[in-house]
This record gives structure tokens, C-alpha cells and sequence, in this order.
């Protein structure tokens, strides 16, 4: 019998009424009713609670980059990155998650790869979600209908980034961002920009002229260095599970990713290295 067997016959109306405040409180008997592994492998329940998990995670980066971006908004810098040092702390445990699945023999991932069917984590609306707050908007990953069933996702891709409200903001710190760059379609991805580069350089060069925007630098750099760490961790499981296979999501799976992984967020705070 599998650990789920046990879950669901918990969780009935009966159970409801009489759970206790802790498991009431959190919805935890649902909560554990929430997997359906379609065989035995209790490999395969793993797979589906650190999927979960990690989608749990996601939306707790999300919800403190989302607290970033209003404290930017109302010129608190400070509040904001307190909020993006939070935001890193979880994607650290994100991280960490990898090392769970990584401990997944092979030939146990087999046995249940094939009833995964065409699902595939580029299908996650919540990593889609997080991916748009901080300024990757790239229609091609997103499913239409996920625009469609997902008001916050398109709520998210029609609102301005992380990275939009931080370059406003060095804008009112009196920093030279070219207007263009702040009157941008914010529904399109941000494309790098020789001038904005130019504008960080100038905070790194004298730090102490610029403390908020320099501190606030230093976080989105964090942000954005998890970001790929976790693409890394997540190519290198993909290797060991797949090798050179095609992914159940239709790509040329690590092949794809390694693409993906050059990817930067708020990629002039990477490049303007170079200037200094
Ligand atoms: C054995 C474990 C895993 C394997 C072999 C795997 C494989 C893949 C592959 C091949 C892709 C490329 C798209 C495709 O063709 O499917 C992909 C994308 C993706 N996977 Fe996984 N994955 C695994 C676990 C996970 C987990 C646990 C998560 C987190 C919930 C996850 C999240 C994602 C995301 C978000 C993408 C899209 C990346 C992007 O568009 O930037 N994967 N995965």
C-alpha cells in the first residue's frame, strides 16, 4: 500500500469536522490528499510532493518580489530589500530541493516517467508567474490558454516588473535612465540596454554617492544569481535523469535548457562588470 492510500481515507468529512486546530488551521489533511500518483512508486509520490513543494516556493519568491516592487514603488529601498533578501532565503531552499531529487535512482525515474504523458514543468503557471514579475516576459513559453485560466499570470505579464520599478526608481534618485527605457511596453521582456549599463557603472564606481540604489543593486544581483543556480541544479538533474532525451514538455530537453540557461535577469547589472 502507498503512503497516499493512507492520506485520502484521513481527509473525509467526517475526519473534517473533527481535526484538530493545527491540521484545521492549514488545511493539512487536504493538503495531503492532493497527490495522485498513477502507479506503486513510491518514487513517483516523492516526484509529486517535491513538485508541489517547489510550486509552493515559487509562489512564496513571488510574493515577496511582488512585496519589493510596492516598496520600491513608494521609495522605500530599504523595505524593499529586506523583502528581496527574504525572497533569496527561500530560493535557497528551492535550491536545496534538488538535492532530494537527485537521490532518484534511473531506473526508478523510468518506471514512471512514460505516465507523465506531455506534462512538463513549462507548464507551471506559478514559475511563469514569477519569471514575468522579474522581467522575463516571453510569450513563446506561455501557453495562451494559461492567460486564459490564470487571471493573476495575466495580470502579472501587464504589469511592470521588479526591474521596471527599480530603474524608475534610480531615475528619482536622480540617476540619468533614459525615458524610452522607462516608458517601455511593459508586457514585453526587458532587452538590454548600453545606457542603462552605463547608469549601474556609475553606481559602482562611487557607491557611497549612491547607497540606496547601490544596496538595491547588490540584492536584484542575488535575486537574479539564484535565479540561475537553480536552472543550473535543475540542467544538471535533467542530465542525470534524461541524458540526451527529449523532454515530456516536447524540447530537445537539456539541450533546451542549456539555452535557457544563458538567460540573465536584469542582465546590465552583469555586464556592466565589464566598465568597471
Ligand atoms: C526528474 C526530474 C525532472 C526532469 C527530468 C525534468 C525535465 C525537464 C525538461 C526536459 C524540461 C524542458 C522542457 C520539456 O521538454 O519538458 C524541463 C523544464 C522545466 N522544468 Fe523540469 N524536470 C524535472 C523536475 C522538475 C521539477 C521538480 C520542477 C519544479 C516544479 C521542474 C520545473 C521545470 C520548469 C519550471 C521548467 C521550464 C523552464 C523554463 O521554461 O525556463 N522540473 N524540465
Amino acid at each position: 500500500m502507498t503512503d497516499t492510500t493512507v492520506h485520502s481515507s484521513a481527509a473525509g468529512p467526517c475526519a473534517a469536522a473533527h481535526r484538530s486546530p493545527y491540521v484545521g488551521y492549514a488545511r493539512m489533511d487536504e493538503l495531503h490528499d492532493l497527490q495522485d500518483p498513477r502507479t506503486g512508486s513510491p518514487f513517483e509520490l516523492s516526484f509529486i510532493l517535491l513538485s508541489q513543494v517547489k510550486e509552493l516556493l515559487f509562489r512564496m519568491v513571488h510574493l515577496e518580489v511582488d512585496q519589493a516592487r510596492a516598496q520600491l514603488r513608494a521609495d522605500r529601498a530599504g523595505d524593499a530589500c529586506g523583502a528581496l533578501s527574504r525572497a533569496t532565503r527561500t530560493q535557497r531552499v528551492l535550491i536545496s530541493c534538488w538535492e532530494s531529487m537527485n537521490g532518484m535512482p534511473v531506473d526508478e525515474f523510468l518506471t514512471f516517467r512514460d505516465v507523465l504523458g506531455e506534462a512538463s514543468g513549462t507548464q507551471s503557471f506559478m514559475y511563469r508567474r514569477l519569471e514575468f514579475a522579474l522581467g522575463n516576459k516571453n510569450p513563446a513559453l506561455t501557453r495562451p490558454e494559461d492567460l486564459r485560466l490564470y487571471p493573476e499570470l495575466r495580470a502579472e505579464l501587464d504589469s511592470p516588473s521588479l526591474y521596471d520599478e527599480a530603474l524608475r526608481f534610480l531615475r528619482r534618485e536622480g540617476l540619468p535612465v533614459p525615458a524610452d527605457a522607462l516608458d517601455r511596453d511593459v508586457t514585453r521582456t526587458h532587452r538590454a540596454d548600453e545606457r542603462i549599463e552605463q547608469v549601474w557603472a556609475q553606481v559602482y564606481r562611487d557607491p557611497a554617492a549612491h547607497p540606496a540604489a547601490y544596496r538595491l543593486a547588490e540584492h536584484l544581483l542575488e535575486v537574479a544569481y539564484q535565479f540561475s543556480h537553480w536552472r543550473a541544479a535543475h540542467l544538471l538533474v535533467v542530465e542525470r535523469m534524461l541524458g540526451g532525451k527529449r523532454g515530456s514538455g516536447g524540447t530537445d530537453g537539456a539541450a533546451w535548457l542549456r539555452e535557457i540557461n544563458e538567460h540573465r535577469f536584469f542582465p546590465e547589472l552583469w555586464t556592466m562588470r565589464t566598465l568597471l
